[in-house]
C-alpha cells in the first residue's frame, strides 16, 4: 500500500537564519539576540550575555557557515528534491540596528542571490521575517515587542524586504512561532524569544501578553502591506502546536487541556479571525491584566488574517489537575505537565507521538478550513558518523515515515488541506533552545561539535536518500498499518 499525496505538494526542508548562517558580523550585519547566547545542553540552560563576551562560545556566530557555503549546501538540496526550503531573513542584516534609517544593501543582496540560487534549482522558498534573531538593539533601546514603537520598526523592515523579493518569494510567515516568542513557558530567563525585556517587578504575564498583542498587529500590519506589494503573496501565520492531552477523563484535567490549548489557539485565533477571543480577554481580567489596544489597531487584526496557517509539530503533552487536590481549575493554578506512559521520549525528554500530528492537523483544520503548511518537524538525535562517511540514521527515518504517514492519513481520512511539509533542520543546525550541534536533525550531516570544533564538511545521512525517494514517489511505502 501506498500513502499518496496531492499534486504540487511542497516538500521540503526548514531552517532559520540565526541557526545557520554563521558569519555574525559580515556583511555589516547588526549584533541579533541569537548572537548574545551562549551553548548549553539537554540539563543546562543557555546564558544570555550582556552584548558579547570575551571567552565565551557562541554556537550561532559560525553556525554552519551557510553564509559562505549555501550555494553548496543547495547542490545538495537539489539531489534530494527538495520542491520548498524555508529559512528566515535576519532582521540584522538589513538593518543593523533595527532602527537605522536606511537598509544595509550588502545584507539585501545575500538573499538576492540565495533567493536567485533556490530558484534557479527549481526550489521555492519560504520566508519567515522573524525567526527569534531580532536585532540586539531592539532589545537593548527599547524593551522588544512590549514596545508599540517596535511595530513600525518591524513593519518597515518587512516592507523592504516584500517590495525587494516580490518576484522571487511568494510564501511568507510573518512570525515563526509566535506564541512561543512571548510565551511564558518558552522565556530564556528574563527574556523571550522575541527579545521582550522583563524587568524586576514587572508583571511578567502582563508584559508578556503586551508583546503578544504588538506582534500580532505588527503581523496583520505587514499583512495588509504585503497584499498591496503583491497580490499575489500568500501570507501565513505560525504557531507551535502541541496537543495537550488531559491526564485522566477527569472533568478538571479535560477542563485543564482545553484552558492550555486555548493559550496556543488565542494567536492563531486572531491571526485566522481577526479578534481578541473572549476567552482570552476573561482570562486577562481574571488576572487583571489590562492590554493596551486601540481601535484603529482592532481594525488592523481584522483586516489582515492571513492566507494560510504554519505550523510546527514536535511532540504532545499530558495535563494533571492532581495537584489542585480536587478544586475546580479556573485559571490552571496548580496544573502541571506529567509524562505520558505511552509514548517514548527523545534524550531531550520530547515525548514523540506521530498520532498527535494528525490530531493537530484535525482540530486546527477544522477549527480554521484554511490550508496548512507544516513548516516544521522533527526529533533531535544523536548521530554516529562511520567509517568517515556513513551515518545510519534508523531512528530519524522511523520518526519521519511515522509522522509523514500520520499527514497521509490526515489527508486521506479526515479531509484535511496539507500543502506542503518542510522537515525541521534539514541540514544539522544549532539547537535554538540548547545551542547544541550535536542534537542533530538533519538529512545532512554536519561535522561540528558542541564545542564548535569540526571541519564543517556535509554528509549524506541514510535519511537523505529515504527522503529523495519519499519527495521522488510524491509519498511513502506503507508496510504495516
Ligand atoms: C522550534 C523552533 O521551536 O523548534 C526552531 O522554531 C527550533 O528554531 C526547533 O530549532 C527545535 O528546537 P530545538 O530547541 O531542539 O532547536
Amino acid at each position: 500500500m501506498k500513502c499518496k499525496f496531492p499534486k504540487n505538494f511542497l516538500w521540503g526542508g526548514a531552517v532559520s537564519a540565526n541557526q545557520v548562517e554563521g558569519a555574525w558580523k559580515e556583511g555589516n550585519k547588526g549584533l541579533s539576540i541569537a548572537d548574545v547566547l551562549t551553548a548549553a545542553s539537554s540539563t543546562t540552560q543557555r546564558l544570555i550575555t550582556d552584548g558579547v563576551v570575551e571567552d565565551e562560545y557562541y554556537p550561532s556566530h559560525d553556525a554552519i557557515d551557510f553564509y559562505h557555503k549555501y550555494k553548496d549546501d543547495i547542490k545538495l538540496f537539489k539531489k534530494l528534491g527538495l520542491k520548498a526550503f524555508r529559512t528566515s531573513i535576519s532582521w540584522a542584516r538589513i538593518f543593523p540596528n533595527g532602527d537605522d534609517i536606511s537598509p544595509n544593501e550588502e545584507g539585501l543582496k545575500f538573499y538576492d542571490d540565495l533567493f536567485d540560487e533556490l530558484i534557479a534549482n527549481d526550489i521555492e522558498p519560504i520566508i519567515t521575517l522573524s525567526h527569534f534573531e531580532i536585532p540586539y538593539n531592539i532589545h537593548k533601546k527599547y524593551g522588544g515587542f512590549k514596545n508599540k514603537k517596535v511595530i513600525d520598526l518591524f513593519v518597515n523592515f518587512a516592507e523592504v524586504v516584500l517590495e525587494r523579493y516580490k518576484s522571487k518569494v511568494k510564501y511568507w510567515l510573518t512570525f515563526n512561532e509566535i506564541n512561543n516568542q512571548a510565551d511564558g513557558e518558552h522565556s530564556l530567563h528574563t527574556w523571550t524569544n522575541s527579545a521582550v525585556l522583563i524587568n524586576e517587578g514587572e508583571n511578567k504575564e502582563q508584559v508578556i501578553y503586551q508583546s503578544s498583542v504588538n506582534e500580532l498587529i505588527a503581523s496583520a500590519k505587514v499583512v495588509l502591506i504585503a497584499r498591496e506589494i503583491n497580490p499575489s503573496f500568500i501570507m501565513g501565520g505560525m504557531v507551535a502546536y502541541v496537543p495537550v492531552y488531559p491526564n485522566q477523563p477527569n472533568p478538571n484535567d479535560i477542563l485543564a487541556s482545553i484552558k492550555v490549548m486555548n493559550r496556543r489557539y488565542f494567536y492563531s485565533d486572531v491571526h485566522v479571525r481577526g479578534e481578541i477571543p473572549r476567552y482570552m480577554t476573561a482570562y486577562w481580567n481574571s488576572r487583571n491584566i489590562s492590554i493596551d489596544i486601540s481601535k484603529t489597531e482592532s481594525h488592523i487584526l481584522r483586516q489582515g488574517t492571513v492566507d494560510y496557517l504554519g505550523i510546527s509539530y514536535y511532540m504532545s503533552k499530558v495535563v494533571t489537575t492532581s495537584k489542585c487536590e480536587g478544586q475546580p481549575v479556573a485559571n490552571l493554578d496548580g496544573a502541571t505537565f506529567v509524562e505520558n506512559k505511552y509514548l517514548k521520549s527523545n534524550d531531550w525528554g520530547w515525548q514523540i507521538d506521530p498520532k498527535g500530528l494528525r490530531i493537530v492537523l484535525n482540530e486546527v483544520y477544522q477549527r480554521y478550513n484554511l490550508p496548512i503548511f507544516i513548516v516544521e518537524n522533527g526529533c533531535g538525535s544523536y548521530d554516529i558518523l562511520e567509517n568517515g562517511n556513513k551515518i545510519h540514521d534508523f531512528y530519524r527515518i522511523q520518526y519521519f515515515a511515522d509522522h509523514i504517514k500520520e499527514v497521509s492519513k490526515a489527508i486521506k481520512y479526515d479531509g484535511v488541506d496539507v500543502i506542503g511539509y518542510t522537515l525541521w533542520g534539514i541540514i544539522d543546525l544549532v539547537s535554538f533552545g540548547s545551542g547544541e550541534m550535536e542534537k542533530r536533525y538533519g538529512v545532512i550531516f554536519v561535522d561540528r561539535d558542541n564545542q564548535g570544533v569540526g571541519t564543517l564538511r556535509r554528509y549524506k545521512k541514510d535519511s537523505f536518500y529515504w527522503y529523495k525517494d519519499v519527495i521522488q514517489k510524491n509519498g511513502i511505502e506503507v508496510l504495516n498499518e
